[in-house]
């Protein structure tokens, strides 16, 4: 008898192992809006804006559309939200101008699109979605990302009109002060992951980059591996944080590995981040779902914006050790 169940066993372990069989999952939408050293006075507008973002993806998941298409709306609703570093609201470079980077990844087939120093978009996270759908490539860069953007017939918007009065303070206090001493001025990007019924995964985000940055910097956020990676047999990740950093460390792709030699969601994007600070000094925020539905959510900075619907609840936080649940607003 006991042979038999231990026969049982094996067989559907394989058949889930070799047929890509899933038990059904929870579906969650989970979105960060940036790490850094976040000011009291920014702090209700963050949790407000990722609060947003959560439930107008878990939206789009509940009403049956796809993974991509919910973290897509997640990181839209932040870029059109002056609150965070990405779209409307970006952080300026030397000349005073946006210059954005974006990313998305599928889980299912590690497809994937990015954009970077792309100017007057509103949406840099559509167009990354696009460079993936309809183009031969991976990443455009500056002027060749407009003009696909252009093509595609993606809106622009008049020049100057993402500048927002805080990101011009912030790159005023910079020139000044010769430091990055505001949030915005720090670090700051959104970013989102969610997982379906089907166990299928999407990861995107979306940044201004830094505050004072040079013309024509690309950020972590435009680099697969770095700002964003999906692979439905491990999980979804998406990072926020001191860019340079990030890149070096590969930092999605390191907690990618870190769940695949047997770490939980939320061990490994704690293990990944700790060990990139510990190396190159700078922080910077992570958030993760397992294949498994497993969460990991946590930041090396003072503090980082984090949300995620799950049923009708909704759960979220920005101070370390911080999780508030309420009752989601529909
Ligand atoms: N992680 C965003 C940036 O540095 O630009």
């Amino acid at each position: 008898m006991k042979c038999l169940t231990i026969s049982l066993i094996l067989v559907l372990s394989l058949f889930t192992q070799t047929s890509g069989f899933r038990c059904k999952m929870e579906p969650i939408v989970l979105v960060h809006g940036g790490a850094g050293d976040i000011p009291d006075s920014r702090v209700p507008l963050k949790i407000a804006g990722v609060k947003k973002a959560a439930s107008l993806g878990y939206k789009i998941l509940r009403n049956g559309g796809s993974v991509l298409d919910a973290v897509e709306e997640a990181v839209k609703s932040m870029e059109d939200d002056e609150a965070f570093n990405a779209g409307y609201g970006s952080v300026l470079n030397l000349d005073g101008e946006v210059e954005m980077d974006a990313s998305i990844m599928i889980g299912a087939n590690l497809n994937s699109g990015a954009v970077t120093v792309v100017k007057d978009i509103a949406h840099p996270i559509t167009l990354a979605r696009l460079v993936m759908e309809k183009t031969p490539h991976v990443l455009l860069a500056g002027v060749g990302a407009n003009r696909f953007a252009k093509d595609q017939g993606v809106p622009t918007v008049p020049p100057g009109s993402l500048v927002s009065k805080y990101a011009t303070e912030a790159l005023e206090d910079f020139k000044e002060h010769g430091d990055n001493r505001t949030e915005i001025g720090d670090v700051g990007t959104v970013g989102a992951v969610a997982i379906d019924s089907k166990g299928r995964l999407a990861a995107a985000t979306s940044t201004g980059g830094i505050n004072g940055k040079m013309v024509g910097r690309s950020s972590d956020t435009s680099m697969i591996g770095s700002g964003t990676y999906a692979d439905d047999d491990v999980g979804a990740v998406s990072t926020t944080g001191h860019g340079e950093s990030i890149a070096r460390y590969c930092l999605a792709h390191t907690i990618i590995y870190e769940i695949k030699n047997g770490s939980s969601a939320n061990v490994a994007t704690s293990k990944a981040l700790k060990g990139m600070t510990a190396k190159l000094h700078n922080t910077a925020g992570a958030i993760t779902i397992s294949k498994s539905g497993g969460l990991g959510i946590d930041f090396t900075s003072r503090r980082m914006a984090w949300a995620y619907q799950i049923k009708d609840e909704i759960h979220f936080g920005i101070e370390h050790g911080q999780h508030t649940k309420e009752k989601a607003g529909n």
